[in-house]
């Protein structure tokens, strides 16, 4: 299969085990690229693209706005603080407008779940989600696969637990549907009021005890607690939360053997993770990050590849 079986990428949810191979080896080939003198390919000279920001982002803004200009797309950026949003303009609306300058493909954050896919059904351009409230994040989920992929060399059979604010996470939801179409096995670890109770139809294992659950894998994916999506308290005190569900350098050298570590960032240092683990060399932090930009090409170029035939 050389084209995605999708139009857009809304979430990992609506992908095939082929399209994810498929993503991997065109991000395979354009790592290679952006390690070149030259980190700059001509494919998309022919398309515009808008990234649409209705929520804060470092990463994913700027890696998709990277892999874009590397691969020649003209690009628009939008943020809603400084946007018509303010005065009263709908999503529909405001897309409109942009579309009608003539854009091809819209990158979108956006608070709300389903936002990316209710745009996609009301406009003509290819959408893609990067994170949609506490839905999904699939660009973050392929990077953060193709990460274990590089370090372990494959995530088949792979043991992964996914470790804090499940409930209120698009990084955990993502990745629990990408990791099991590649055939890893997936437990999600945290206070019990921070686990969805829907968890047990996806097909996980639940774990509340960290050391019990770190002894159990292969990789650790640590989430930041998501405060700005919670109106109540879920634990009695951040400190209690790290004291239980915080991962340091001594936890990490009592277990029997060596893990690897990974977090989405953005990092809070000394809550969900020390500096001397975030920092250390069983972390990939930095390398999720690096491979971020190579997986927004691949989605970029293949979905491109579909508005040109
Ligand atoms: N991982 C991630 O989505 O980070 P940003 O919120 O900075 O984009």
């Amino acid at each position: 299969m050389s084209e995605l079986s999708v139009n857009h990428l809304l979430g990992i949810k609506y992908l095939n085990k082929e399209d994810v191979r498929l993503i991997f080896e065109t991000a395979d080939h354009f790592k290679e690229v952006i390690n070149r003198p030259i980190k700059k390919v001509p494919s998309l000279r022919d398309i515009t693209i808008a990234n649409l920001f209705f929520e804060n982002s470092t990463r994913t803004k700027l890696s998709f706005e990277l892999a874009e200009k590397r691969l020649s797309a003209d690009v628009i950026n939008f943020s809603s603080a400084q946007s018509s949003v303010k005065k009263g303009e709908t999503l529909i609306d405001t897309v409109n407008n942009i579309l009608s300058m003539k854009v091809d493909m819209v990158v979108m954050r956006h608070p709300n779940p389903g936002a990316g896919v209710f745009l996609s059904k009301h406009v003509k351009a290819r959408i893609i989600n990067a994170g949609d409230g506490a839905h999904e994040h699939p660009t973050q989920a392929l990077l953060d696969s193709y990460s274990i992929r590089e370090r372990l060399g494959e995530v088949k059979g792979k043991k992964v637990v996914i470790v804090g604010d499940i409930l209120h996470s698009r990084v955990a939801l993502s990745n629990i549907f990408a990791l099991q179409l590649q055939g890893a096995e997936v437990m999600v670890c945290g206070p019990k009021t921070l686990i969805p109770k829907y968890i047990n139809e996806l097909g996980v294992k639940v774990e509340t005890n960290l050391r019990k659950a770190l002894n159990w894998c292969d990789v650790a994916n640590m989430l930041r607690i998501q405060n700005e999506r919670m109106d109540i308290s879920y634990f009695p005190s951040t400190r209690e939360y790290t004291q239980q569900f915080g991962v340091n350098k001594a936890l990490l050298d009592s277990l029997d053997k060596e893990i690897t570590i990974m977090h989405p960032g953005p990092i809070n240092r000394g809550v969900e993770i020390t500096s001397d683990v975030a920092d250390s060399k069983q972390a990939i932090i930095l390398d999720q990050v690096q491979n971020g930009v190579a997986i927004r090409m691949a989605v970029i170029y293949l979905l491109a590849s579909k508005i040109k035939q």
